[in-house]
């Protein structure tokens, strides 16, 4: 499919999504979300791509959903335009691929919320992340009230949403809000370089990993404990536990087969 403000690429196991609207500081309006969730489902249904990386392509990774194309919503307007970022990262999430946000640039409003939706989130010295929605008189509106709590705990996500105030890379580290940050110029060799040592291991485990904790947040613990009793059960009858745990009693390297 061709795309007007999305780059696709793949590079072997690893599949890369750069946001391409420079000019508008690569702002979600609905069609980027649409080519997203597009882009994403291919990934899904490609089984050559294990790890996928999301990017911006300027001085941003994503300024937030765009405000020219929200002003004049109509309520029910707004409630379409929400559920559509809602599904985008809810696909993100939910995905047997690992996202990797390498994060360029500002991550505001729904761009912080896209890069939280990912698995691990690298960021650049000159990234910028928060929720400013309410200077605009309105709050989150893609899993940001939900999502930043989860990932920073109740205290600091309600100082954030409640005064806007936007935080430099190293805040954000200190957060536990971005795994690492990194040089702008080594920001993508570096996301490859994590992307490339994720894509050898087992994809049936990286499935079951991302799904326990995606869940398992959700629920309370004795639930939580019970699915993972019941996914490492279910790894005894993967090709991959014999590989593995094999190889490490020959001394050699594992072969996955993802199965
Ligand atoms: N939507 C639409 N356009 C945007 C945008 C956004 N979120 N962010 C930036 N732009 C546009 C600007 O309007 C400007 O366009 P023009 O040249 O046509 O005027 C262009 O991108 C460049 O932006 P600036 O001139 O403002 O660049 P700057 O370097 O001076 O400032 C910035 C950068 C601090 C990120 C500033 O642009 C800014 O504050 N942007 C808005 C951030 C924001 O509030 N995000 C939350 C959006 S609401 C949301 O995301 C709701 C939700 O959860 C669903």
């Amino acid at each position: 499919m061709d795309y007007e403000n999305i780059v696709v690429e793949k590079k072997e196991n690893i599949g890369i999504i750069k946001i391409n609207r420079p000019k508008a500081l690569n702002a979600l309006n609905q069609q980027t979300i649409c080519e997203l969730i597009n882009a994403v489902n291919d990934f899904d249904i490609d089984e050559e791509v294990k790890v996928a990386i999301i990017t911006g392509e300027g001085k941003a990774f994503i300024a937030g959903a765009d405000i020219k194309e929200m002003k004049d919503m109509t309520p029910l307007e707004a409630k379409e335009f929400a559920s559509l970022g809602h599904d985008l990262m809810h696909m993100i999430e939910r995905s047997q691929v690992v996202y990797i946000a390498a994060v360029n640039g500002f991550a505001l409003g729904g761009g912080c919320e896209l890069m939280m939706a990912c698995d691990l989130m690298l960021a650049s010295t000159k990234a910028v992340l928060g929720q400013p929605e309410i200077n605009l008189g309105i709050h989150p509106g893609f899993g940001g009230t939900q999502r930043l709590p989860r990932l920073i705990g109740v205290t600091k996500a309600k100082e954030l949403l409640l005064t806007g105030r936007n935080v430099k890379a190293d805040e954000a580290l200190n957060l536990g809000l971005v795994n690492r940050v990194i040089e702008p110029e080594s920001l993508m060799d570096e996301t490859e370089k994590l992307a490339q040592s994720i894509s050898s291991k087992s994809m049936v485990q990286i499935g079951f990993i991302k799904e326990l904790v995606n869940k398992g947040i959700n629920v309370d613990l004795q639930s939580g404990c019970n699915l993972e009793v019941s996914y490492f059960s279910s790894s005894f009858a993967t090709h991959d536990q014999k590989e593995g745990m094999t190889a490490f009693i020959e001394k050699r390297k594992a072969d996955f087969k993802n199965e």
